[in-house]
């Protein structure tokens, strides 16, 4: 299957410091891999409404939720460029995740079985000079693509406040000509690794 990366951008502003870091990044795909960028602030999705037992509960197929949906279940690489906030995801991006529960019951739609395989990284910006900080977010992604089977490349982190501060962070820039490089391996809840030690 070829390559289709999905970006999805969760910064509340345009062109800051984690679109940027995720360009620098998506610069270095070969030319054969399709790249979508989609903005989840223009694209905002309605407040999640939890419809997950509802027998009536549809496929979308208008507007936001089923652009997003559509693009998501067409792409064999999502991209979460969140930038830090409060030590986890944005918001927008937080919004998005919480659709992937209905989807996960949306008939029709076998979401957890397409995601199965599929890659999914992380991009983000922030401010704070110690990066451990940003486990939190980490955290959320990694375990989101091990409860649907997913392969989790980790999160390219970059550092800055201002719009434009990332592209003097030098280590940043470096780890992101590499990044998309290797294949990542299947994402693992932290007990599962604990127990595969054994
Ligand atoms: C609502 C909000 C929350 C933030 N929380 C954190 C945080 O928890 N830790 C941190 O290091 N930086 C935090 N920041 C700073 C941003 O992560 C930083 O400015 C980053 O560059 C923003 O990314 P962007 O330029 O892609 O929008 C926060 C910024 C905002 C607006």
């Amino acid at each position: 299957m070829s390559r289709s990366f999905l970006f999805l951008l969760g910064s509340s502003r345009p062109t800051g410091n984690t679109e940027l870091l995720a360009r620098r990044a998506a610069e270095q795909l070969p030319t054969d891999v399709e790249q979508r960028w989609l903005s989840l602030a223009e694209h905002p999705l309605p407040d999640f409404e939890d419809l997950r037992h509802d027998a009536d509960h549809v496929r979308p197929t208008e507007g936001n939720v089923g652009l997003l949906l559509d693009a998501t279940l067409a792409a064999t690489d999502i991209v979460i460029a969140s930038p830090l906030y409060w030590y986890s995801v944005s918001a927008h991006t937080k919004r998005y995740l919480d659709h992937w529960s209905g989807w996960l019951r949306t008939p029709g739609v076998d979401f957890k079985a397409t995601m199965a395989g599929r890659r999914l990284w992380g991009v983000t910006a922030l401010a704070h000079e110690e990066e451990e900080v940003a486990e939190p977010l980490i955290g959320t992604l990694n375990h989101s693509a091990a409860y649907l089977g997913m392969r989790f490349g980790g999160v390219l982190l970059g550092n800055g406040s201002k719009p434009g501060d990332v592209l003097k962070d030098e280590a940043a820039l470096v780890r992101a000509k590499t990044f998309f490089a290797q294949e990542p391996p299947l994402a693992r809840f932290p007990y599962e690794n604990a127990n595969a030690n054994r």
